[in-house]
């Protein structure tokens, strides 16, 4: 039984779901975080996982550029963006804090999406929100496995989303993604590990859960290859 389409029904699906005005859609409503809620990821980031200057880093999933520009405010990083979604990869180009910023346009979870990158070329490789979204989320955790040097590290922050999370024009995705509805935090760090990392944080995010536009509670997960 074919019980959710092929990979490329669902990609096709995504990159029209997100044309450039459901972009815009995401970068005021979702992907905008005032300061303090800046100020809130990047204390829960540095406390589960510092990065020191001259890392590389990959932001996987980066979407409007909300992750990267919170990567952005540490000092003397490396950054490259990995999106897929052309309107999406768009708006987070024109943001002038992020011109250093290398990307790429691309999807992480297949096999065929390790050829984006180098064997060992990052040290960290960070993503929000991306996890609920992949339809092959084990062969994307084996793509960021490679794409680590030994002893570099991941770290996934996402939601604890019901299923009345996906809604509109995203609610036919629910019963396809694996991670889309998850509601506890075990499941990524299990994958983690059968990805072949060793998990070293799993928490919720004591920060930015105490922040009012804070929804869904948001954990973090730090794994090292
Ligand atoms: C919910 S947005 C999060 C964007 C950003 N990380 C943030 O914090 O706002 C998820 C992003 O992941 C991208 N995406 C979806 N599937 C992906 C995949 N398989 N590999 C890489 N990126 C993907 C989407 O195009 C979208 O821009």
């Amino acid at each position: 039984m074919n019980w959710r389409g092929t990979q490329a029904q669902s990609r096709t699906r995504y990159l029209a779901k997100f044309d450039a005005a459901e972009a815009e859609r995401y970068d005021a409503l979702v992907g905008g975080l005032d300061r303090e809620d800046e100020d809130a990821y990047l204390s829960d980031l540095v406390q589960a996982l510092p990065i020191p200057a001259g890392s590389v880093v990959l932001d996987a999933g980066a979407g409007t550029g909300t992750l990267t520009r919170i990567l952005a405010r540490m000092p003397g990083l490396s950054i490259t963006a990995l999106e897929p979604a052309p309107a999406m990869l768009a708006r987070l180009l024109g943001k002038r804090e992020l011109l250093g910023v290398a990307t790429v346009e691309g999807f992480c979870d297949g096999s065929d999406d390790r050829r984006h990158f180098a064997e060992g070329q990052f040290d960290v490789i960070v993503s929000r929100q991306l996890v609920n979204g992949l339809f092959d989320p084990l062969a994307a955790f084996r793509n960021w496995h490679h794409w680590l040097r030994p002893g570099g590290a991941a770290v996934v922050i996402d939601g604890l989303y019901g299923r009345s999370a996906w809604s509109g024009i995203w609610q036919e995705e629910v019963d396809v993604l694996p991670l889309a509805a998850c509601q506890s935090t075990a499941m990524v760090p299990y994958l983690m590990e059968v990805a072949g990392f060793r998990v070293e944080v799993v928490r919720c995010m004591e920060a930015v859960n105490a922040r009012p536009a804070t929804v869904s509670t948001r954990y973090i997960v730090v794994a090292r290859k």
